[in-house]
């Protein structure tokens, strides 16, 4: 690999794919039109294989079909004339994505003077992750619990983890939740449902000695020390390790 290859933009790893992987999933189907007639942004020159795996990789990092961005008129796949066309609002999102991950890779990227071949790019999929819209979970919680409360918010975190577990679109761990937990515990009216949250992160981290140090914390500025004393001893049960659980429990048993 020598500089001029590192150098020049290299479209097919914006959409993060191999090569091998491209023709697979859409050049079978696409019905592509001989000759392109509205690239802004991609080289116009650019071959078809070329722009049918960026597409690809877009389809695959946001998890949308191609209509998604484009002018389907038959309301399935665009036909071969449909592509060119800007009628889609999120095409012209694309583009602005597009010049957005350009930017980094070539110029902010390069900026921190790391060496070319040492240096990870940034791709579509390193941030959405396989989801039109990447958001944090706990930011996708909080939209929820604000629109519409806290069943529904319980209902969607099991909803997305059904959905979604494992493919990395969204952070099951035990983080997000407590994170969540303590945006809603700052109001006195959230702190119950911020209980709830945590003991829906425990359902599924039984052994998060985090979650617990977190509900210990609640439960005392809720002023209920018994129940902070038992969450903040399970939690040095799963880490004794942690002098803060330790400073925490003696505080709570001096009350
Ligand atoms: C996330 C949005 C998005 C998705 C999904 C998407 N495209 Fe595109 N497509 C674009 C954008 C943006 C352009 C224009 C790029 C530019 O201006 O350089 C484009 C341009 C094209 C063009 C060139 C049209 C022309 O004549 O100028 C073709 C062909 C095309 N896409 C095919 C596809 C196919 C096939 C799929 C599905 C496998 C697909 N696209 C999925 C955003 C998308
Ligand atoms: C640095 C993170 C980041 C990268 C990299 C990135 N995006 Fe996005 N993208 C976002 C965010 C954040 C939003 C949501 C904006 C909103 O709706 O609030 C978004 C939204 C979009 C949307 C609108 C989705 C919709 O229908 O609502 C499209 C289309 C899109 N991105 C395409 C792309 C493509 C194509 C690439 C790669 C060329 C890309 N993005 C790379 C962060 C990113």
């Amino acid at each position: 690999m020598n500089l001029a290859t590192i150098k020049r933009p290299s479209w097919r790893r914006l959409a993060s794919l191999t090569i091998a992987s491209c023709g697979a999933l859409a050049s079978g189907d696409a019905q592509l039109p001989e000759r392109f007639t509205n690239l802004q942004v991609l080289p116009p020159g650019i071959a078809s294989d070329s722009l049918l795996s960026v597409m690809g990789g877009f389809t695959r990092a946001l998890g949308v079909p191609c209509r998604h961005c484009h002018v389907a008129r038959n309301g399935g796949r665009p036909a071969a004339d449909e592509f060119a066309a800007d009628g889609v609002e999120a095409k012209r999102v694309a583009r602005a994505m597009l010049r957005m991950v350009d930017a980094i890779n070539r110029e902010h990227l390069p900026a921190t003077g790391r060496l070319p071949v040492n240096m990870a790019q940034v791709t579509c999929a390193t941030c959405h992750r396989g989801i039109r819209r990447p958001v944090a979970l706990e930011d996708e919680l909080w939209a929820a619990y604000v629109r519409s409360g806290l069943d529904s918010t319980v209902a969607l975190y099991r909803a997305l983890r059904t959905q979604h577990y494992g493919t990395g679109a969204y952070d099951f761990s035990e983080l997000p939740l407590p994170t969540l937990a303590d945006r809603l515990a700052t109001q006195p009216v959230g702190q119950a449902d911020a209980l709830v949250l945590m003991r829906l992160n425990l359902e599924y981290h039984p052994d998060s000695w985090f979650t617990y140090q977190q509900l210990g914390q609640l439960q005392a500025s809720m002023g209920d020390t018994a129940a902070a004393i038992v969450s903040v001893e399970r939690g040095l049960a799963l880490n004794p390790q942690r002098p803060f659980l330790r400073e925490l429990l003696t505080r709570l048993l001096k009350r």
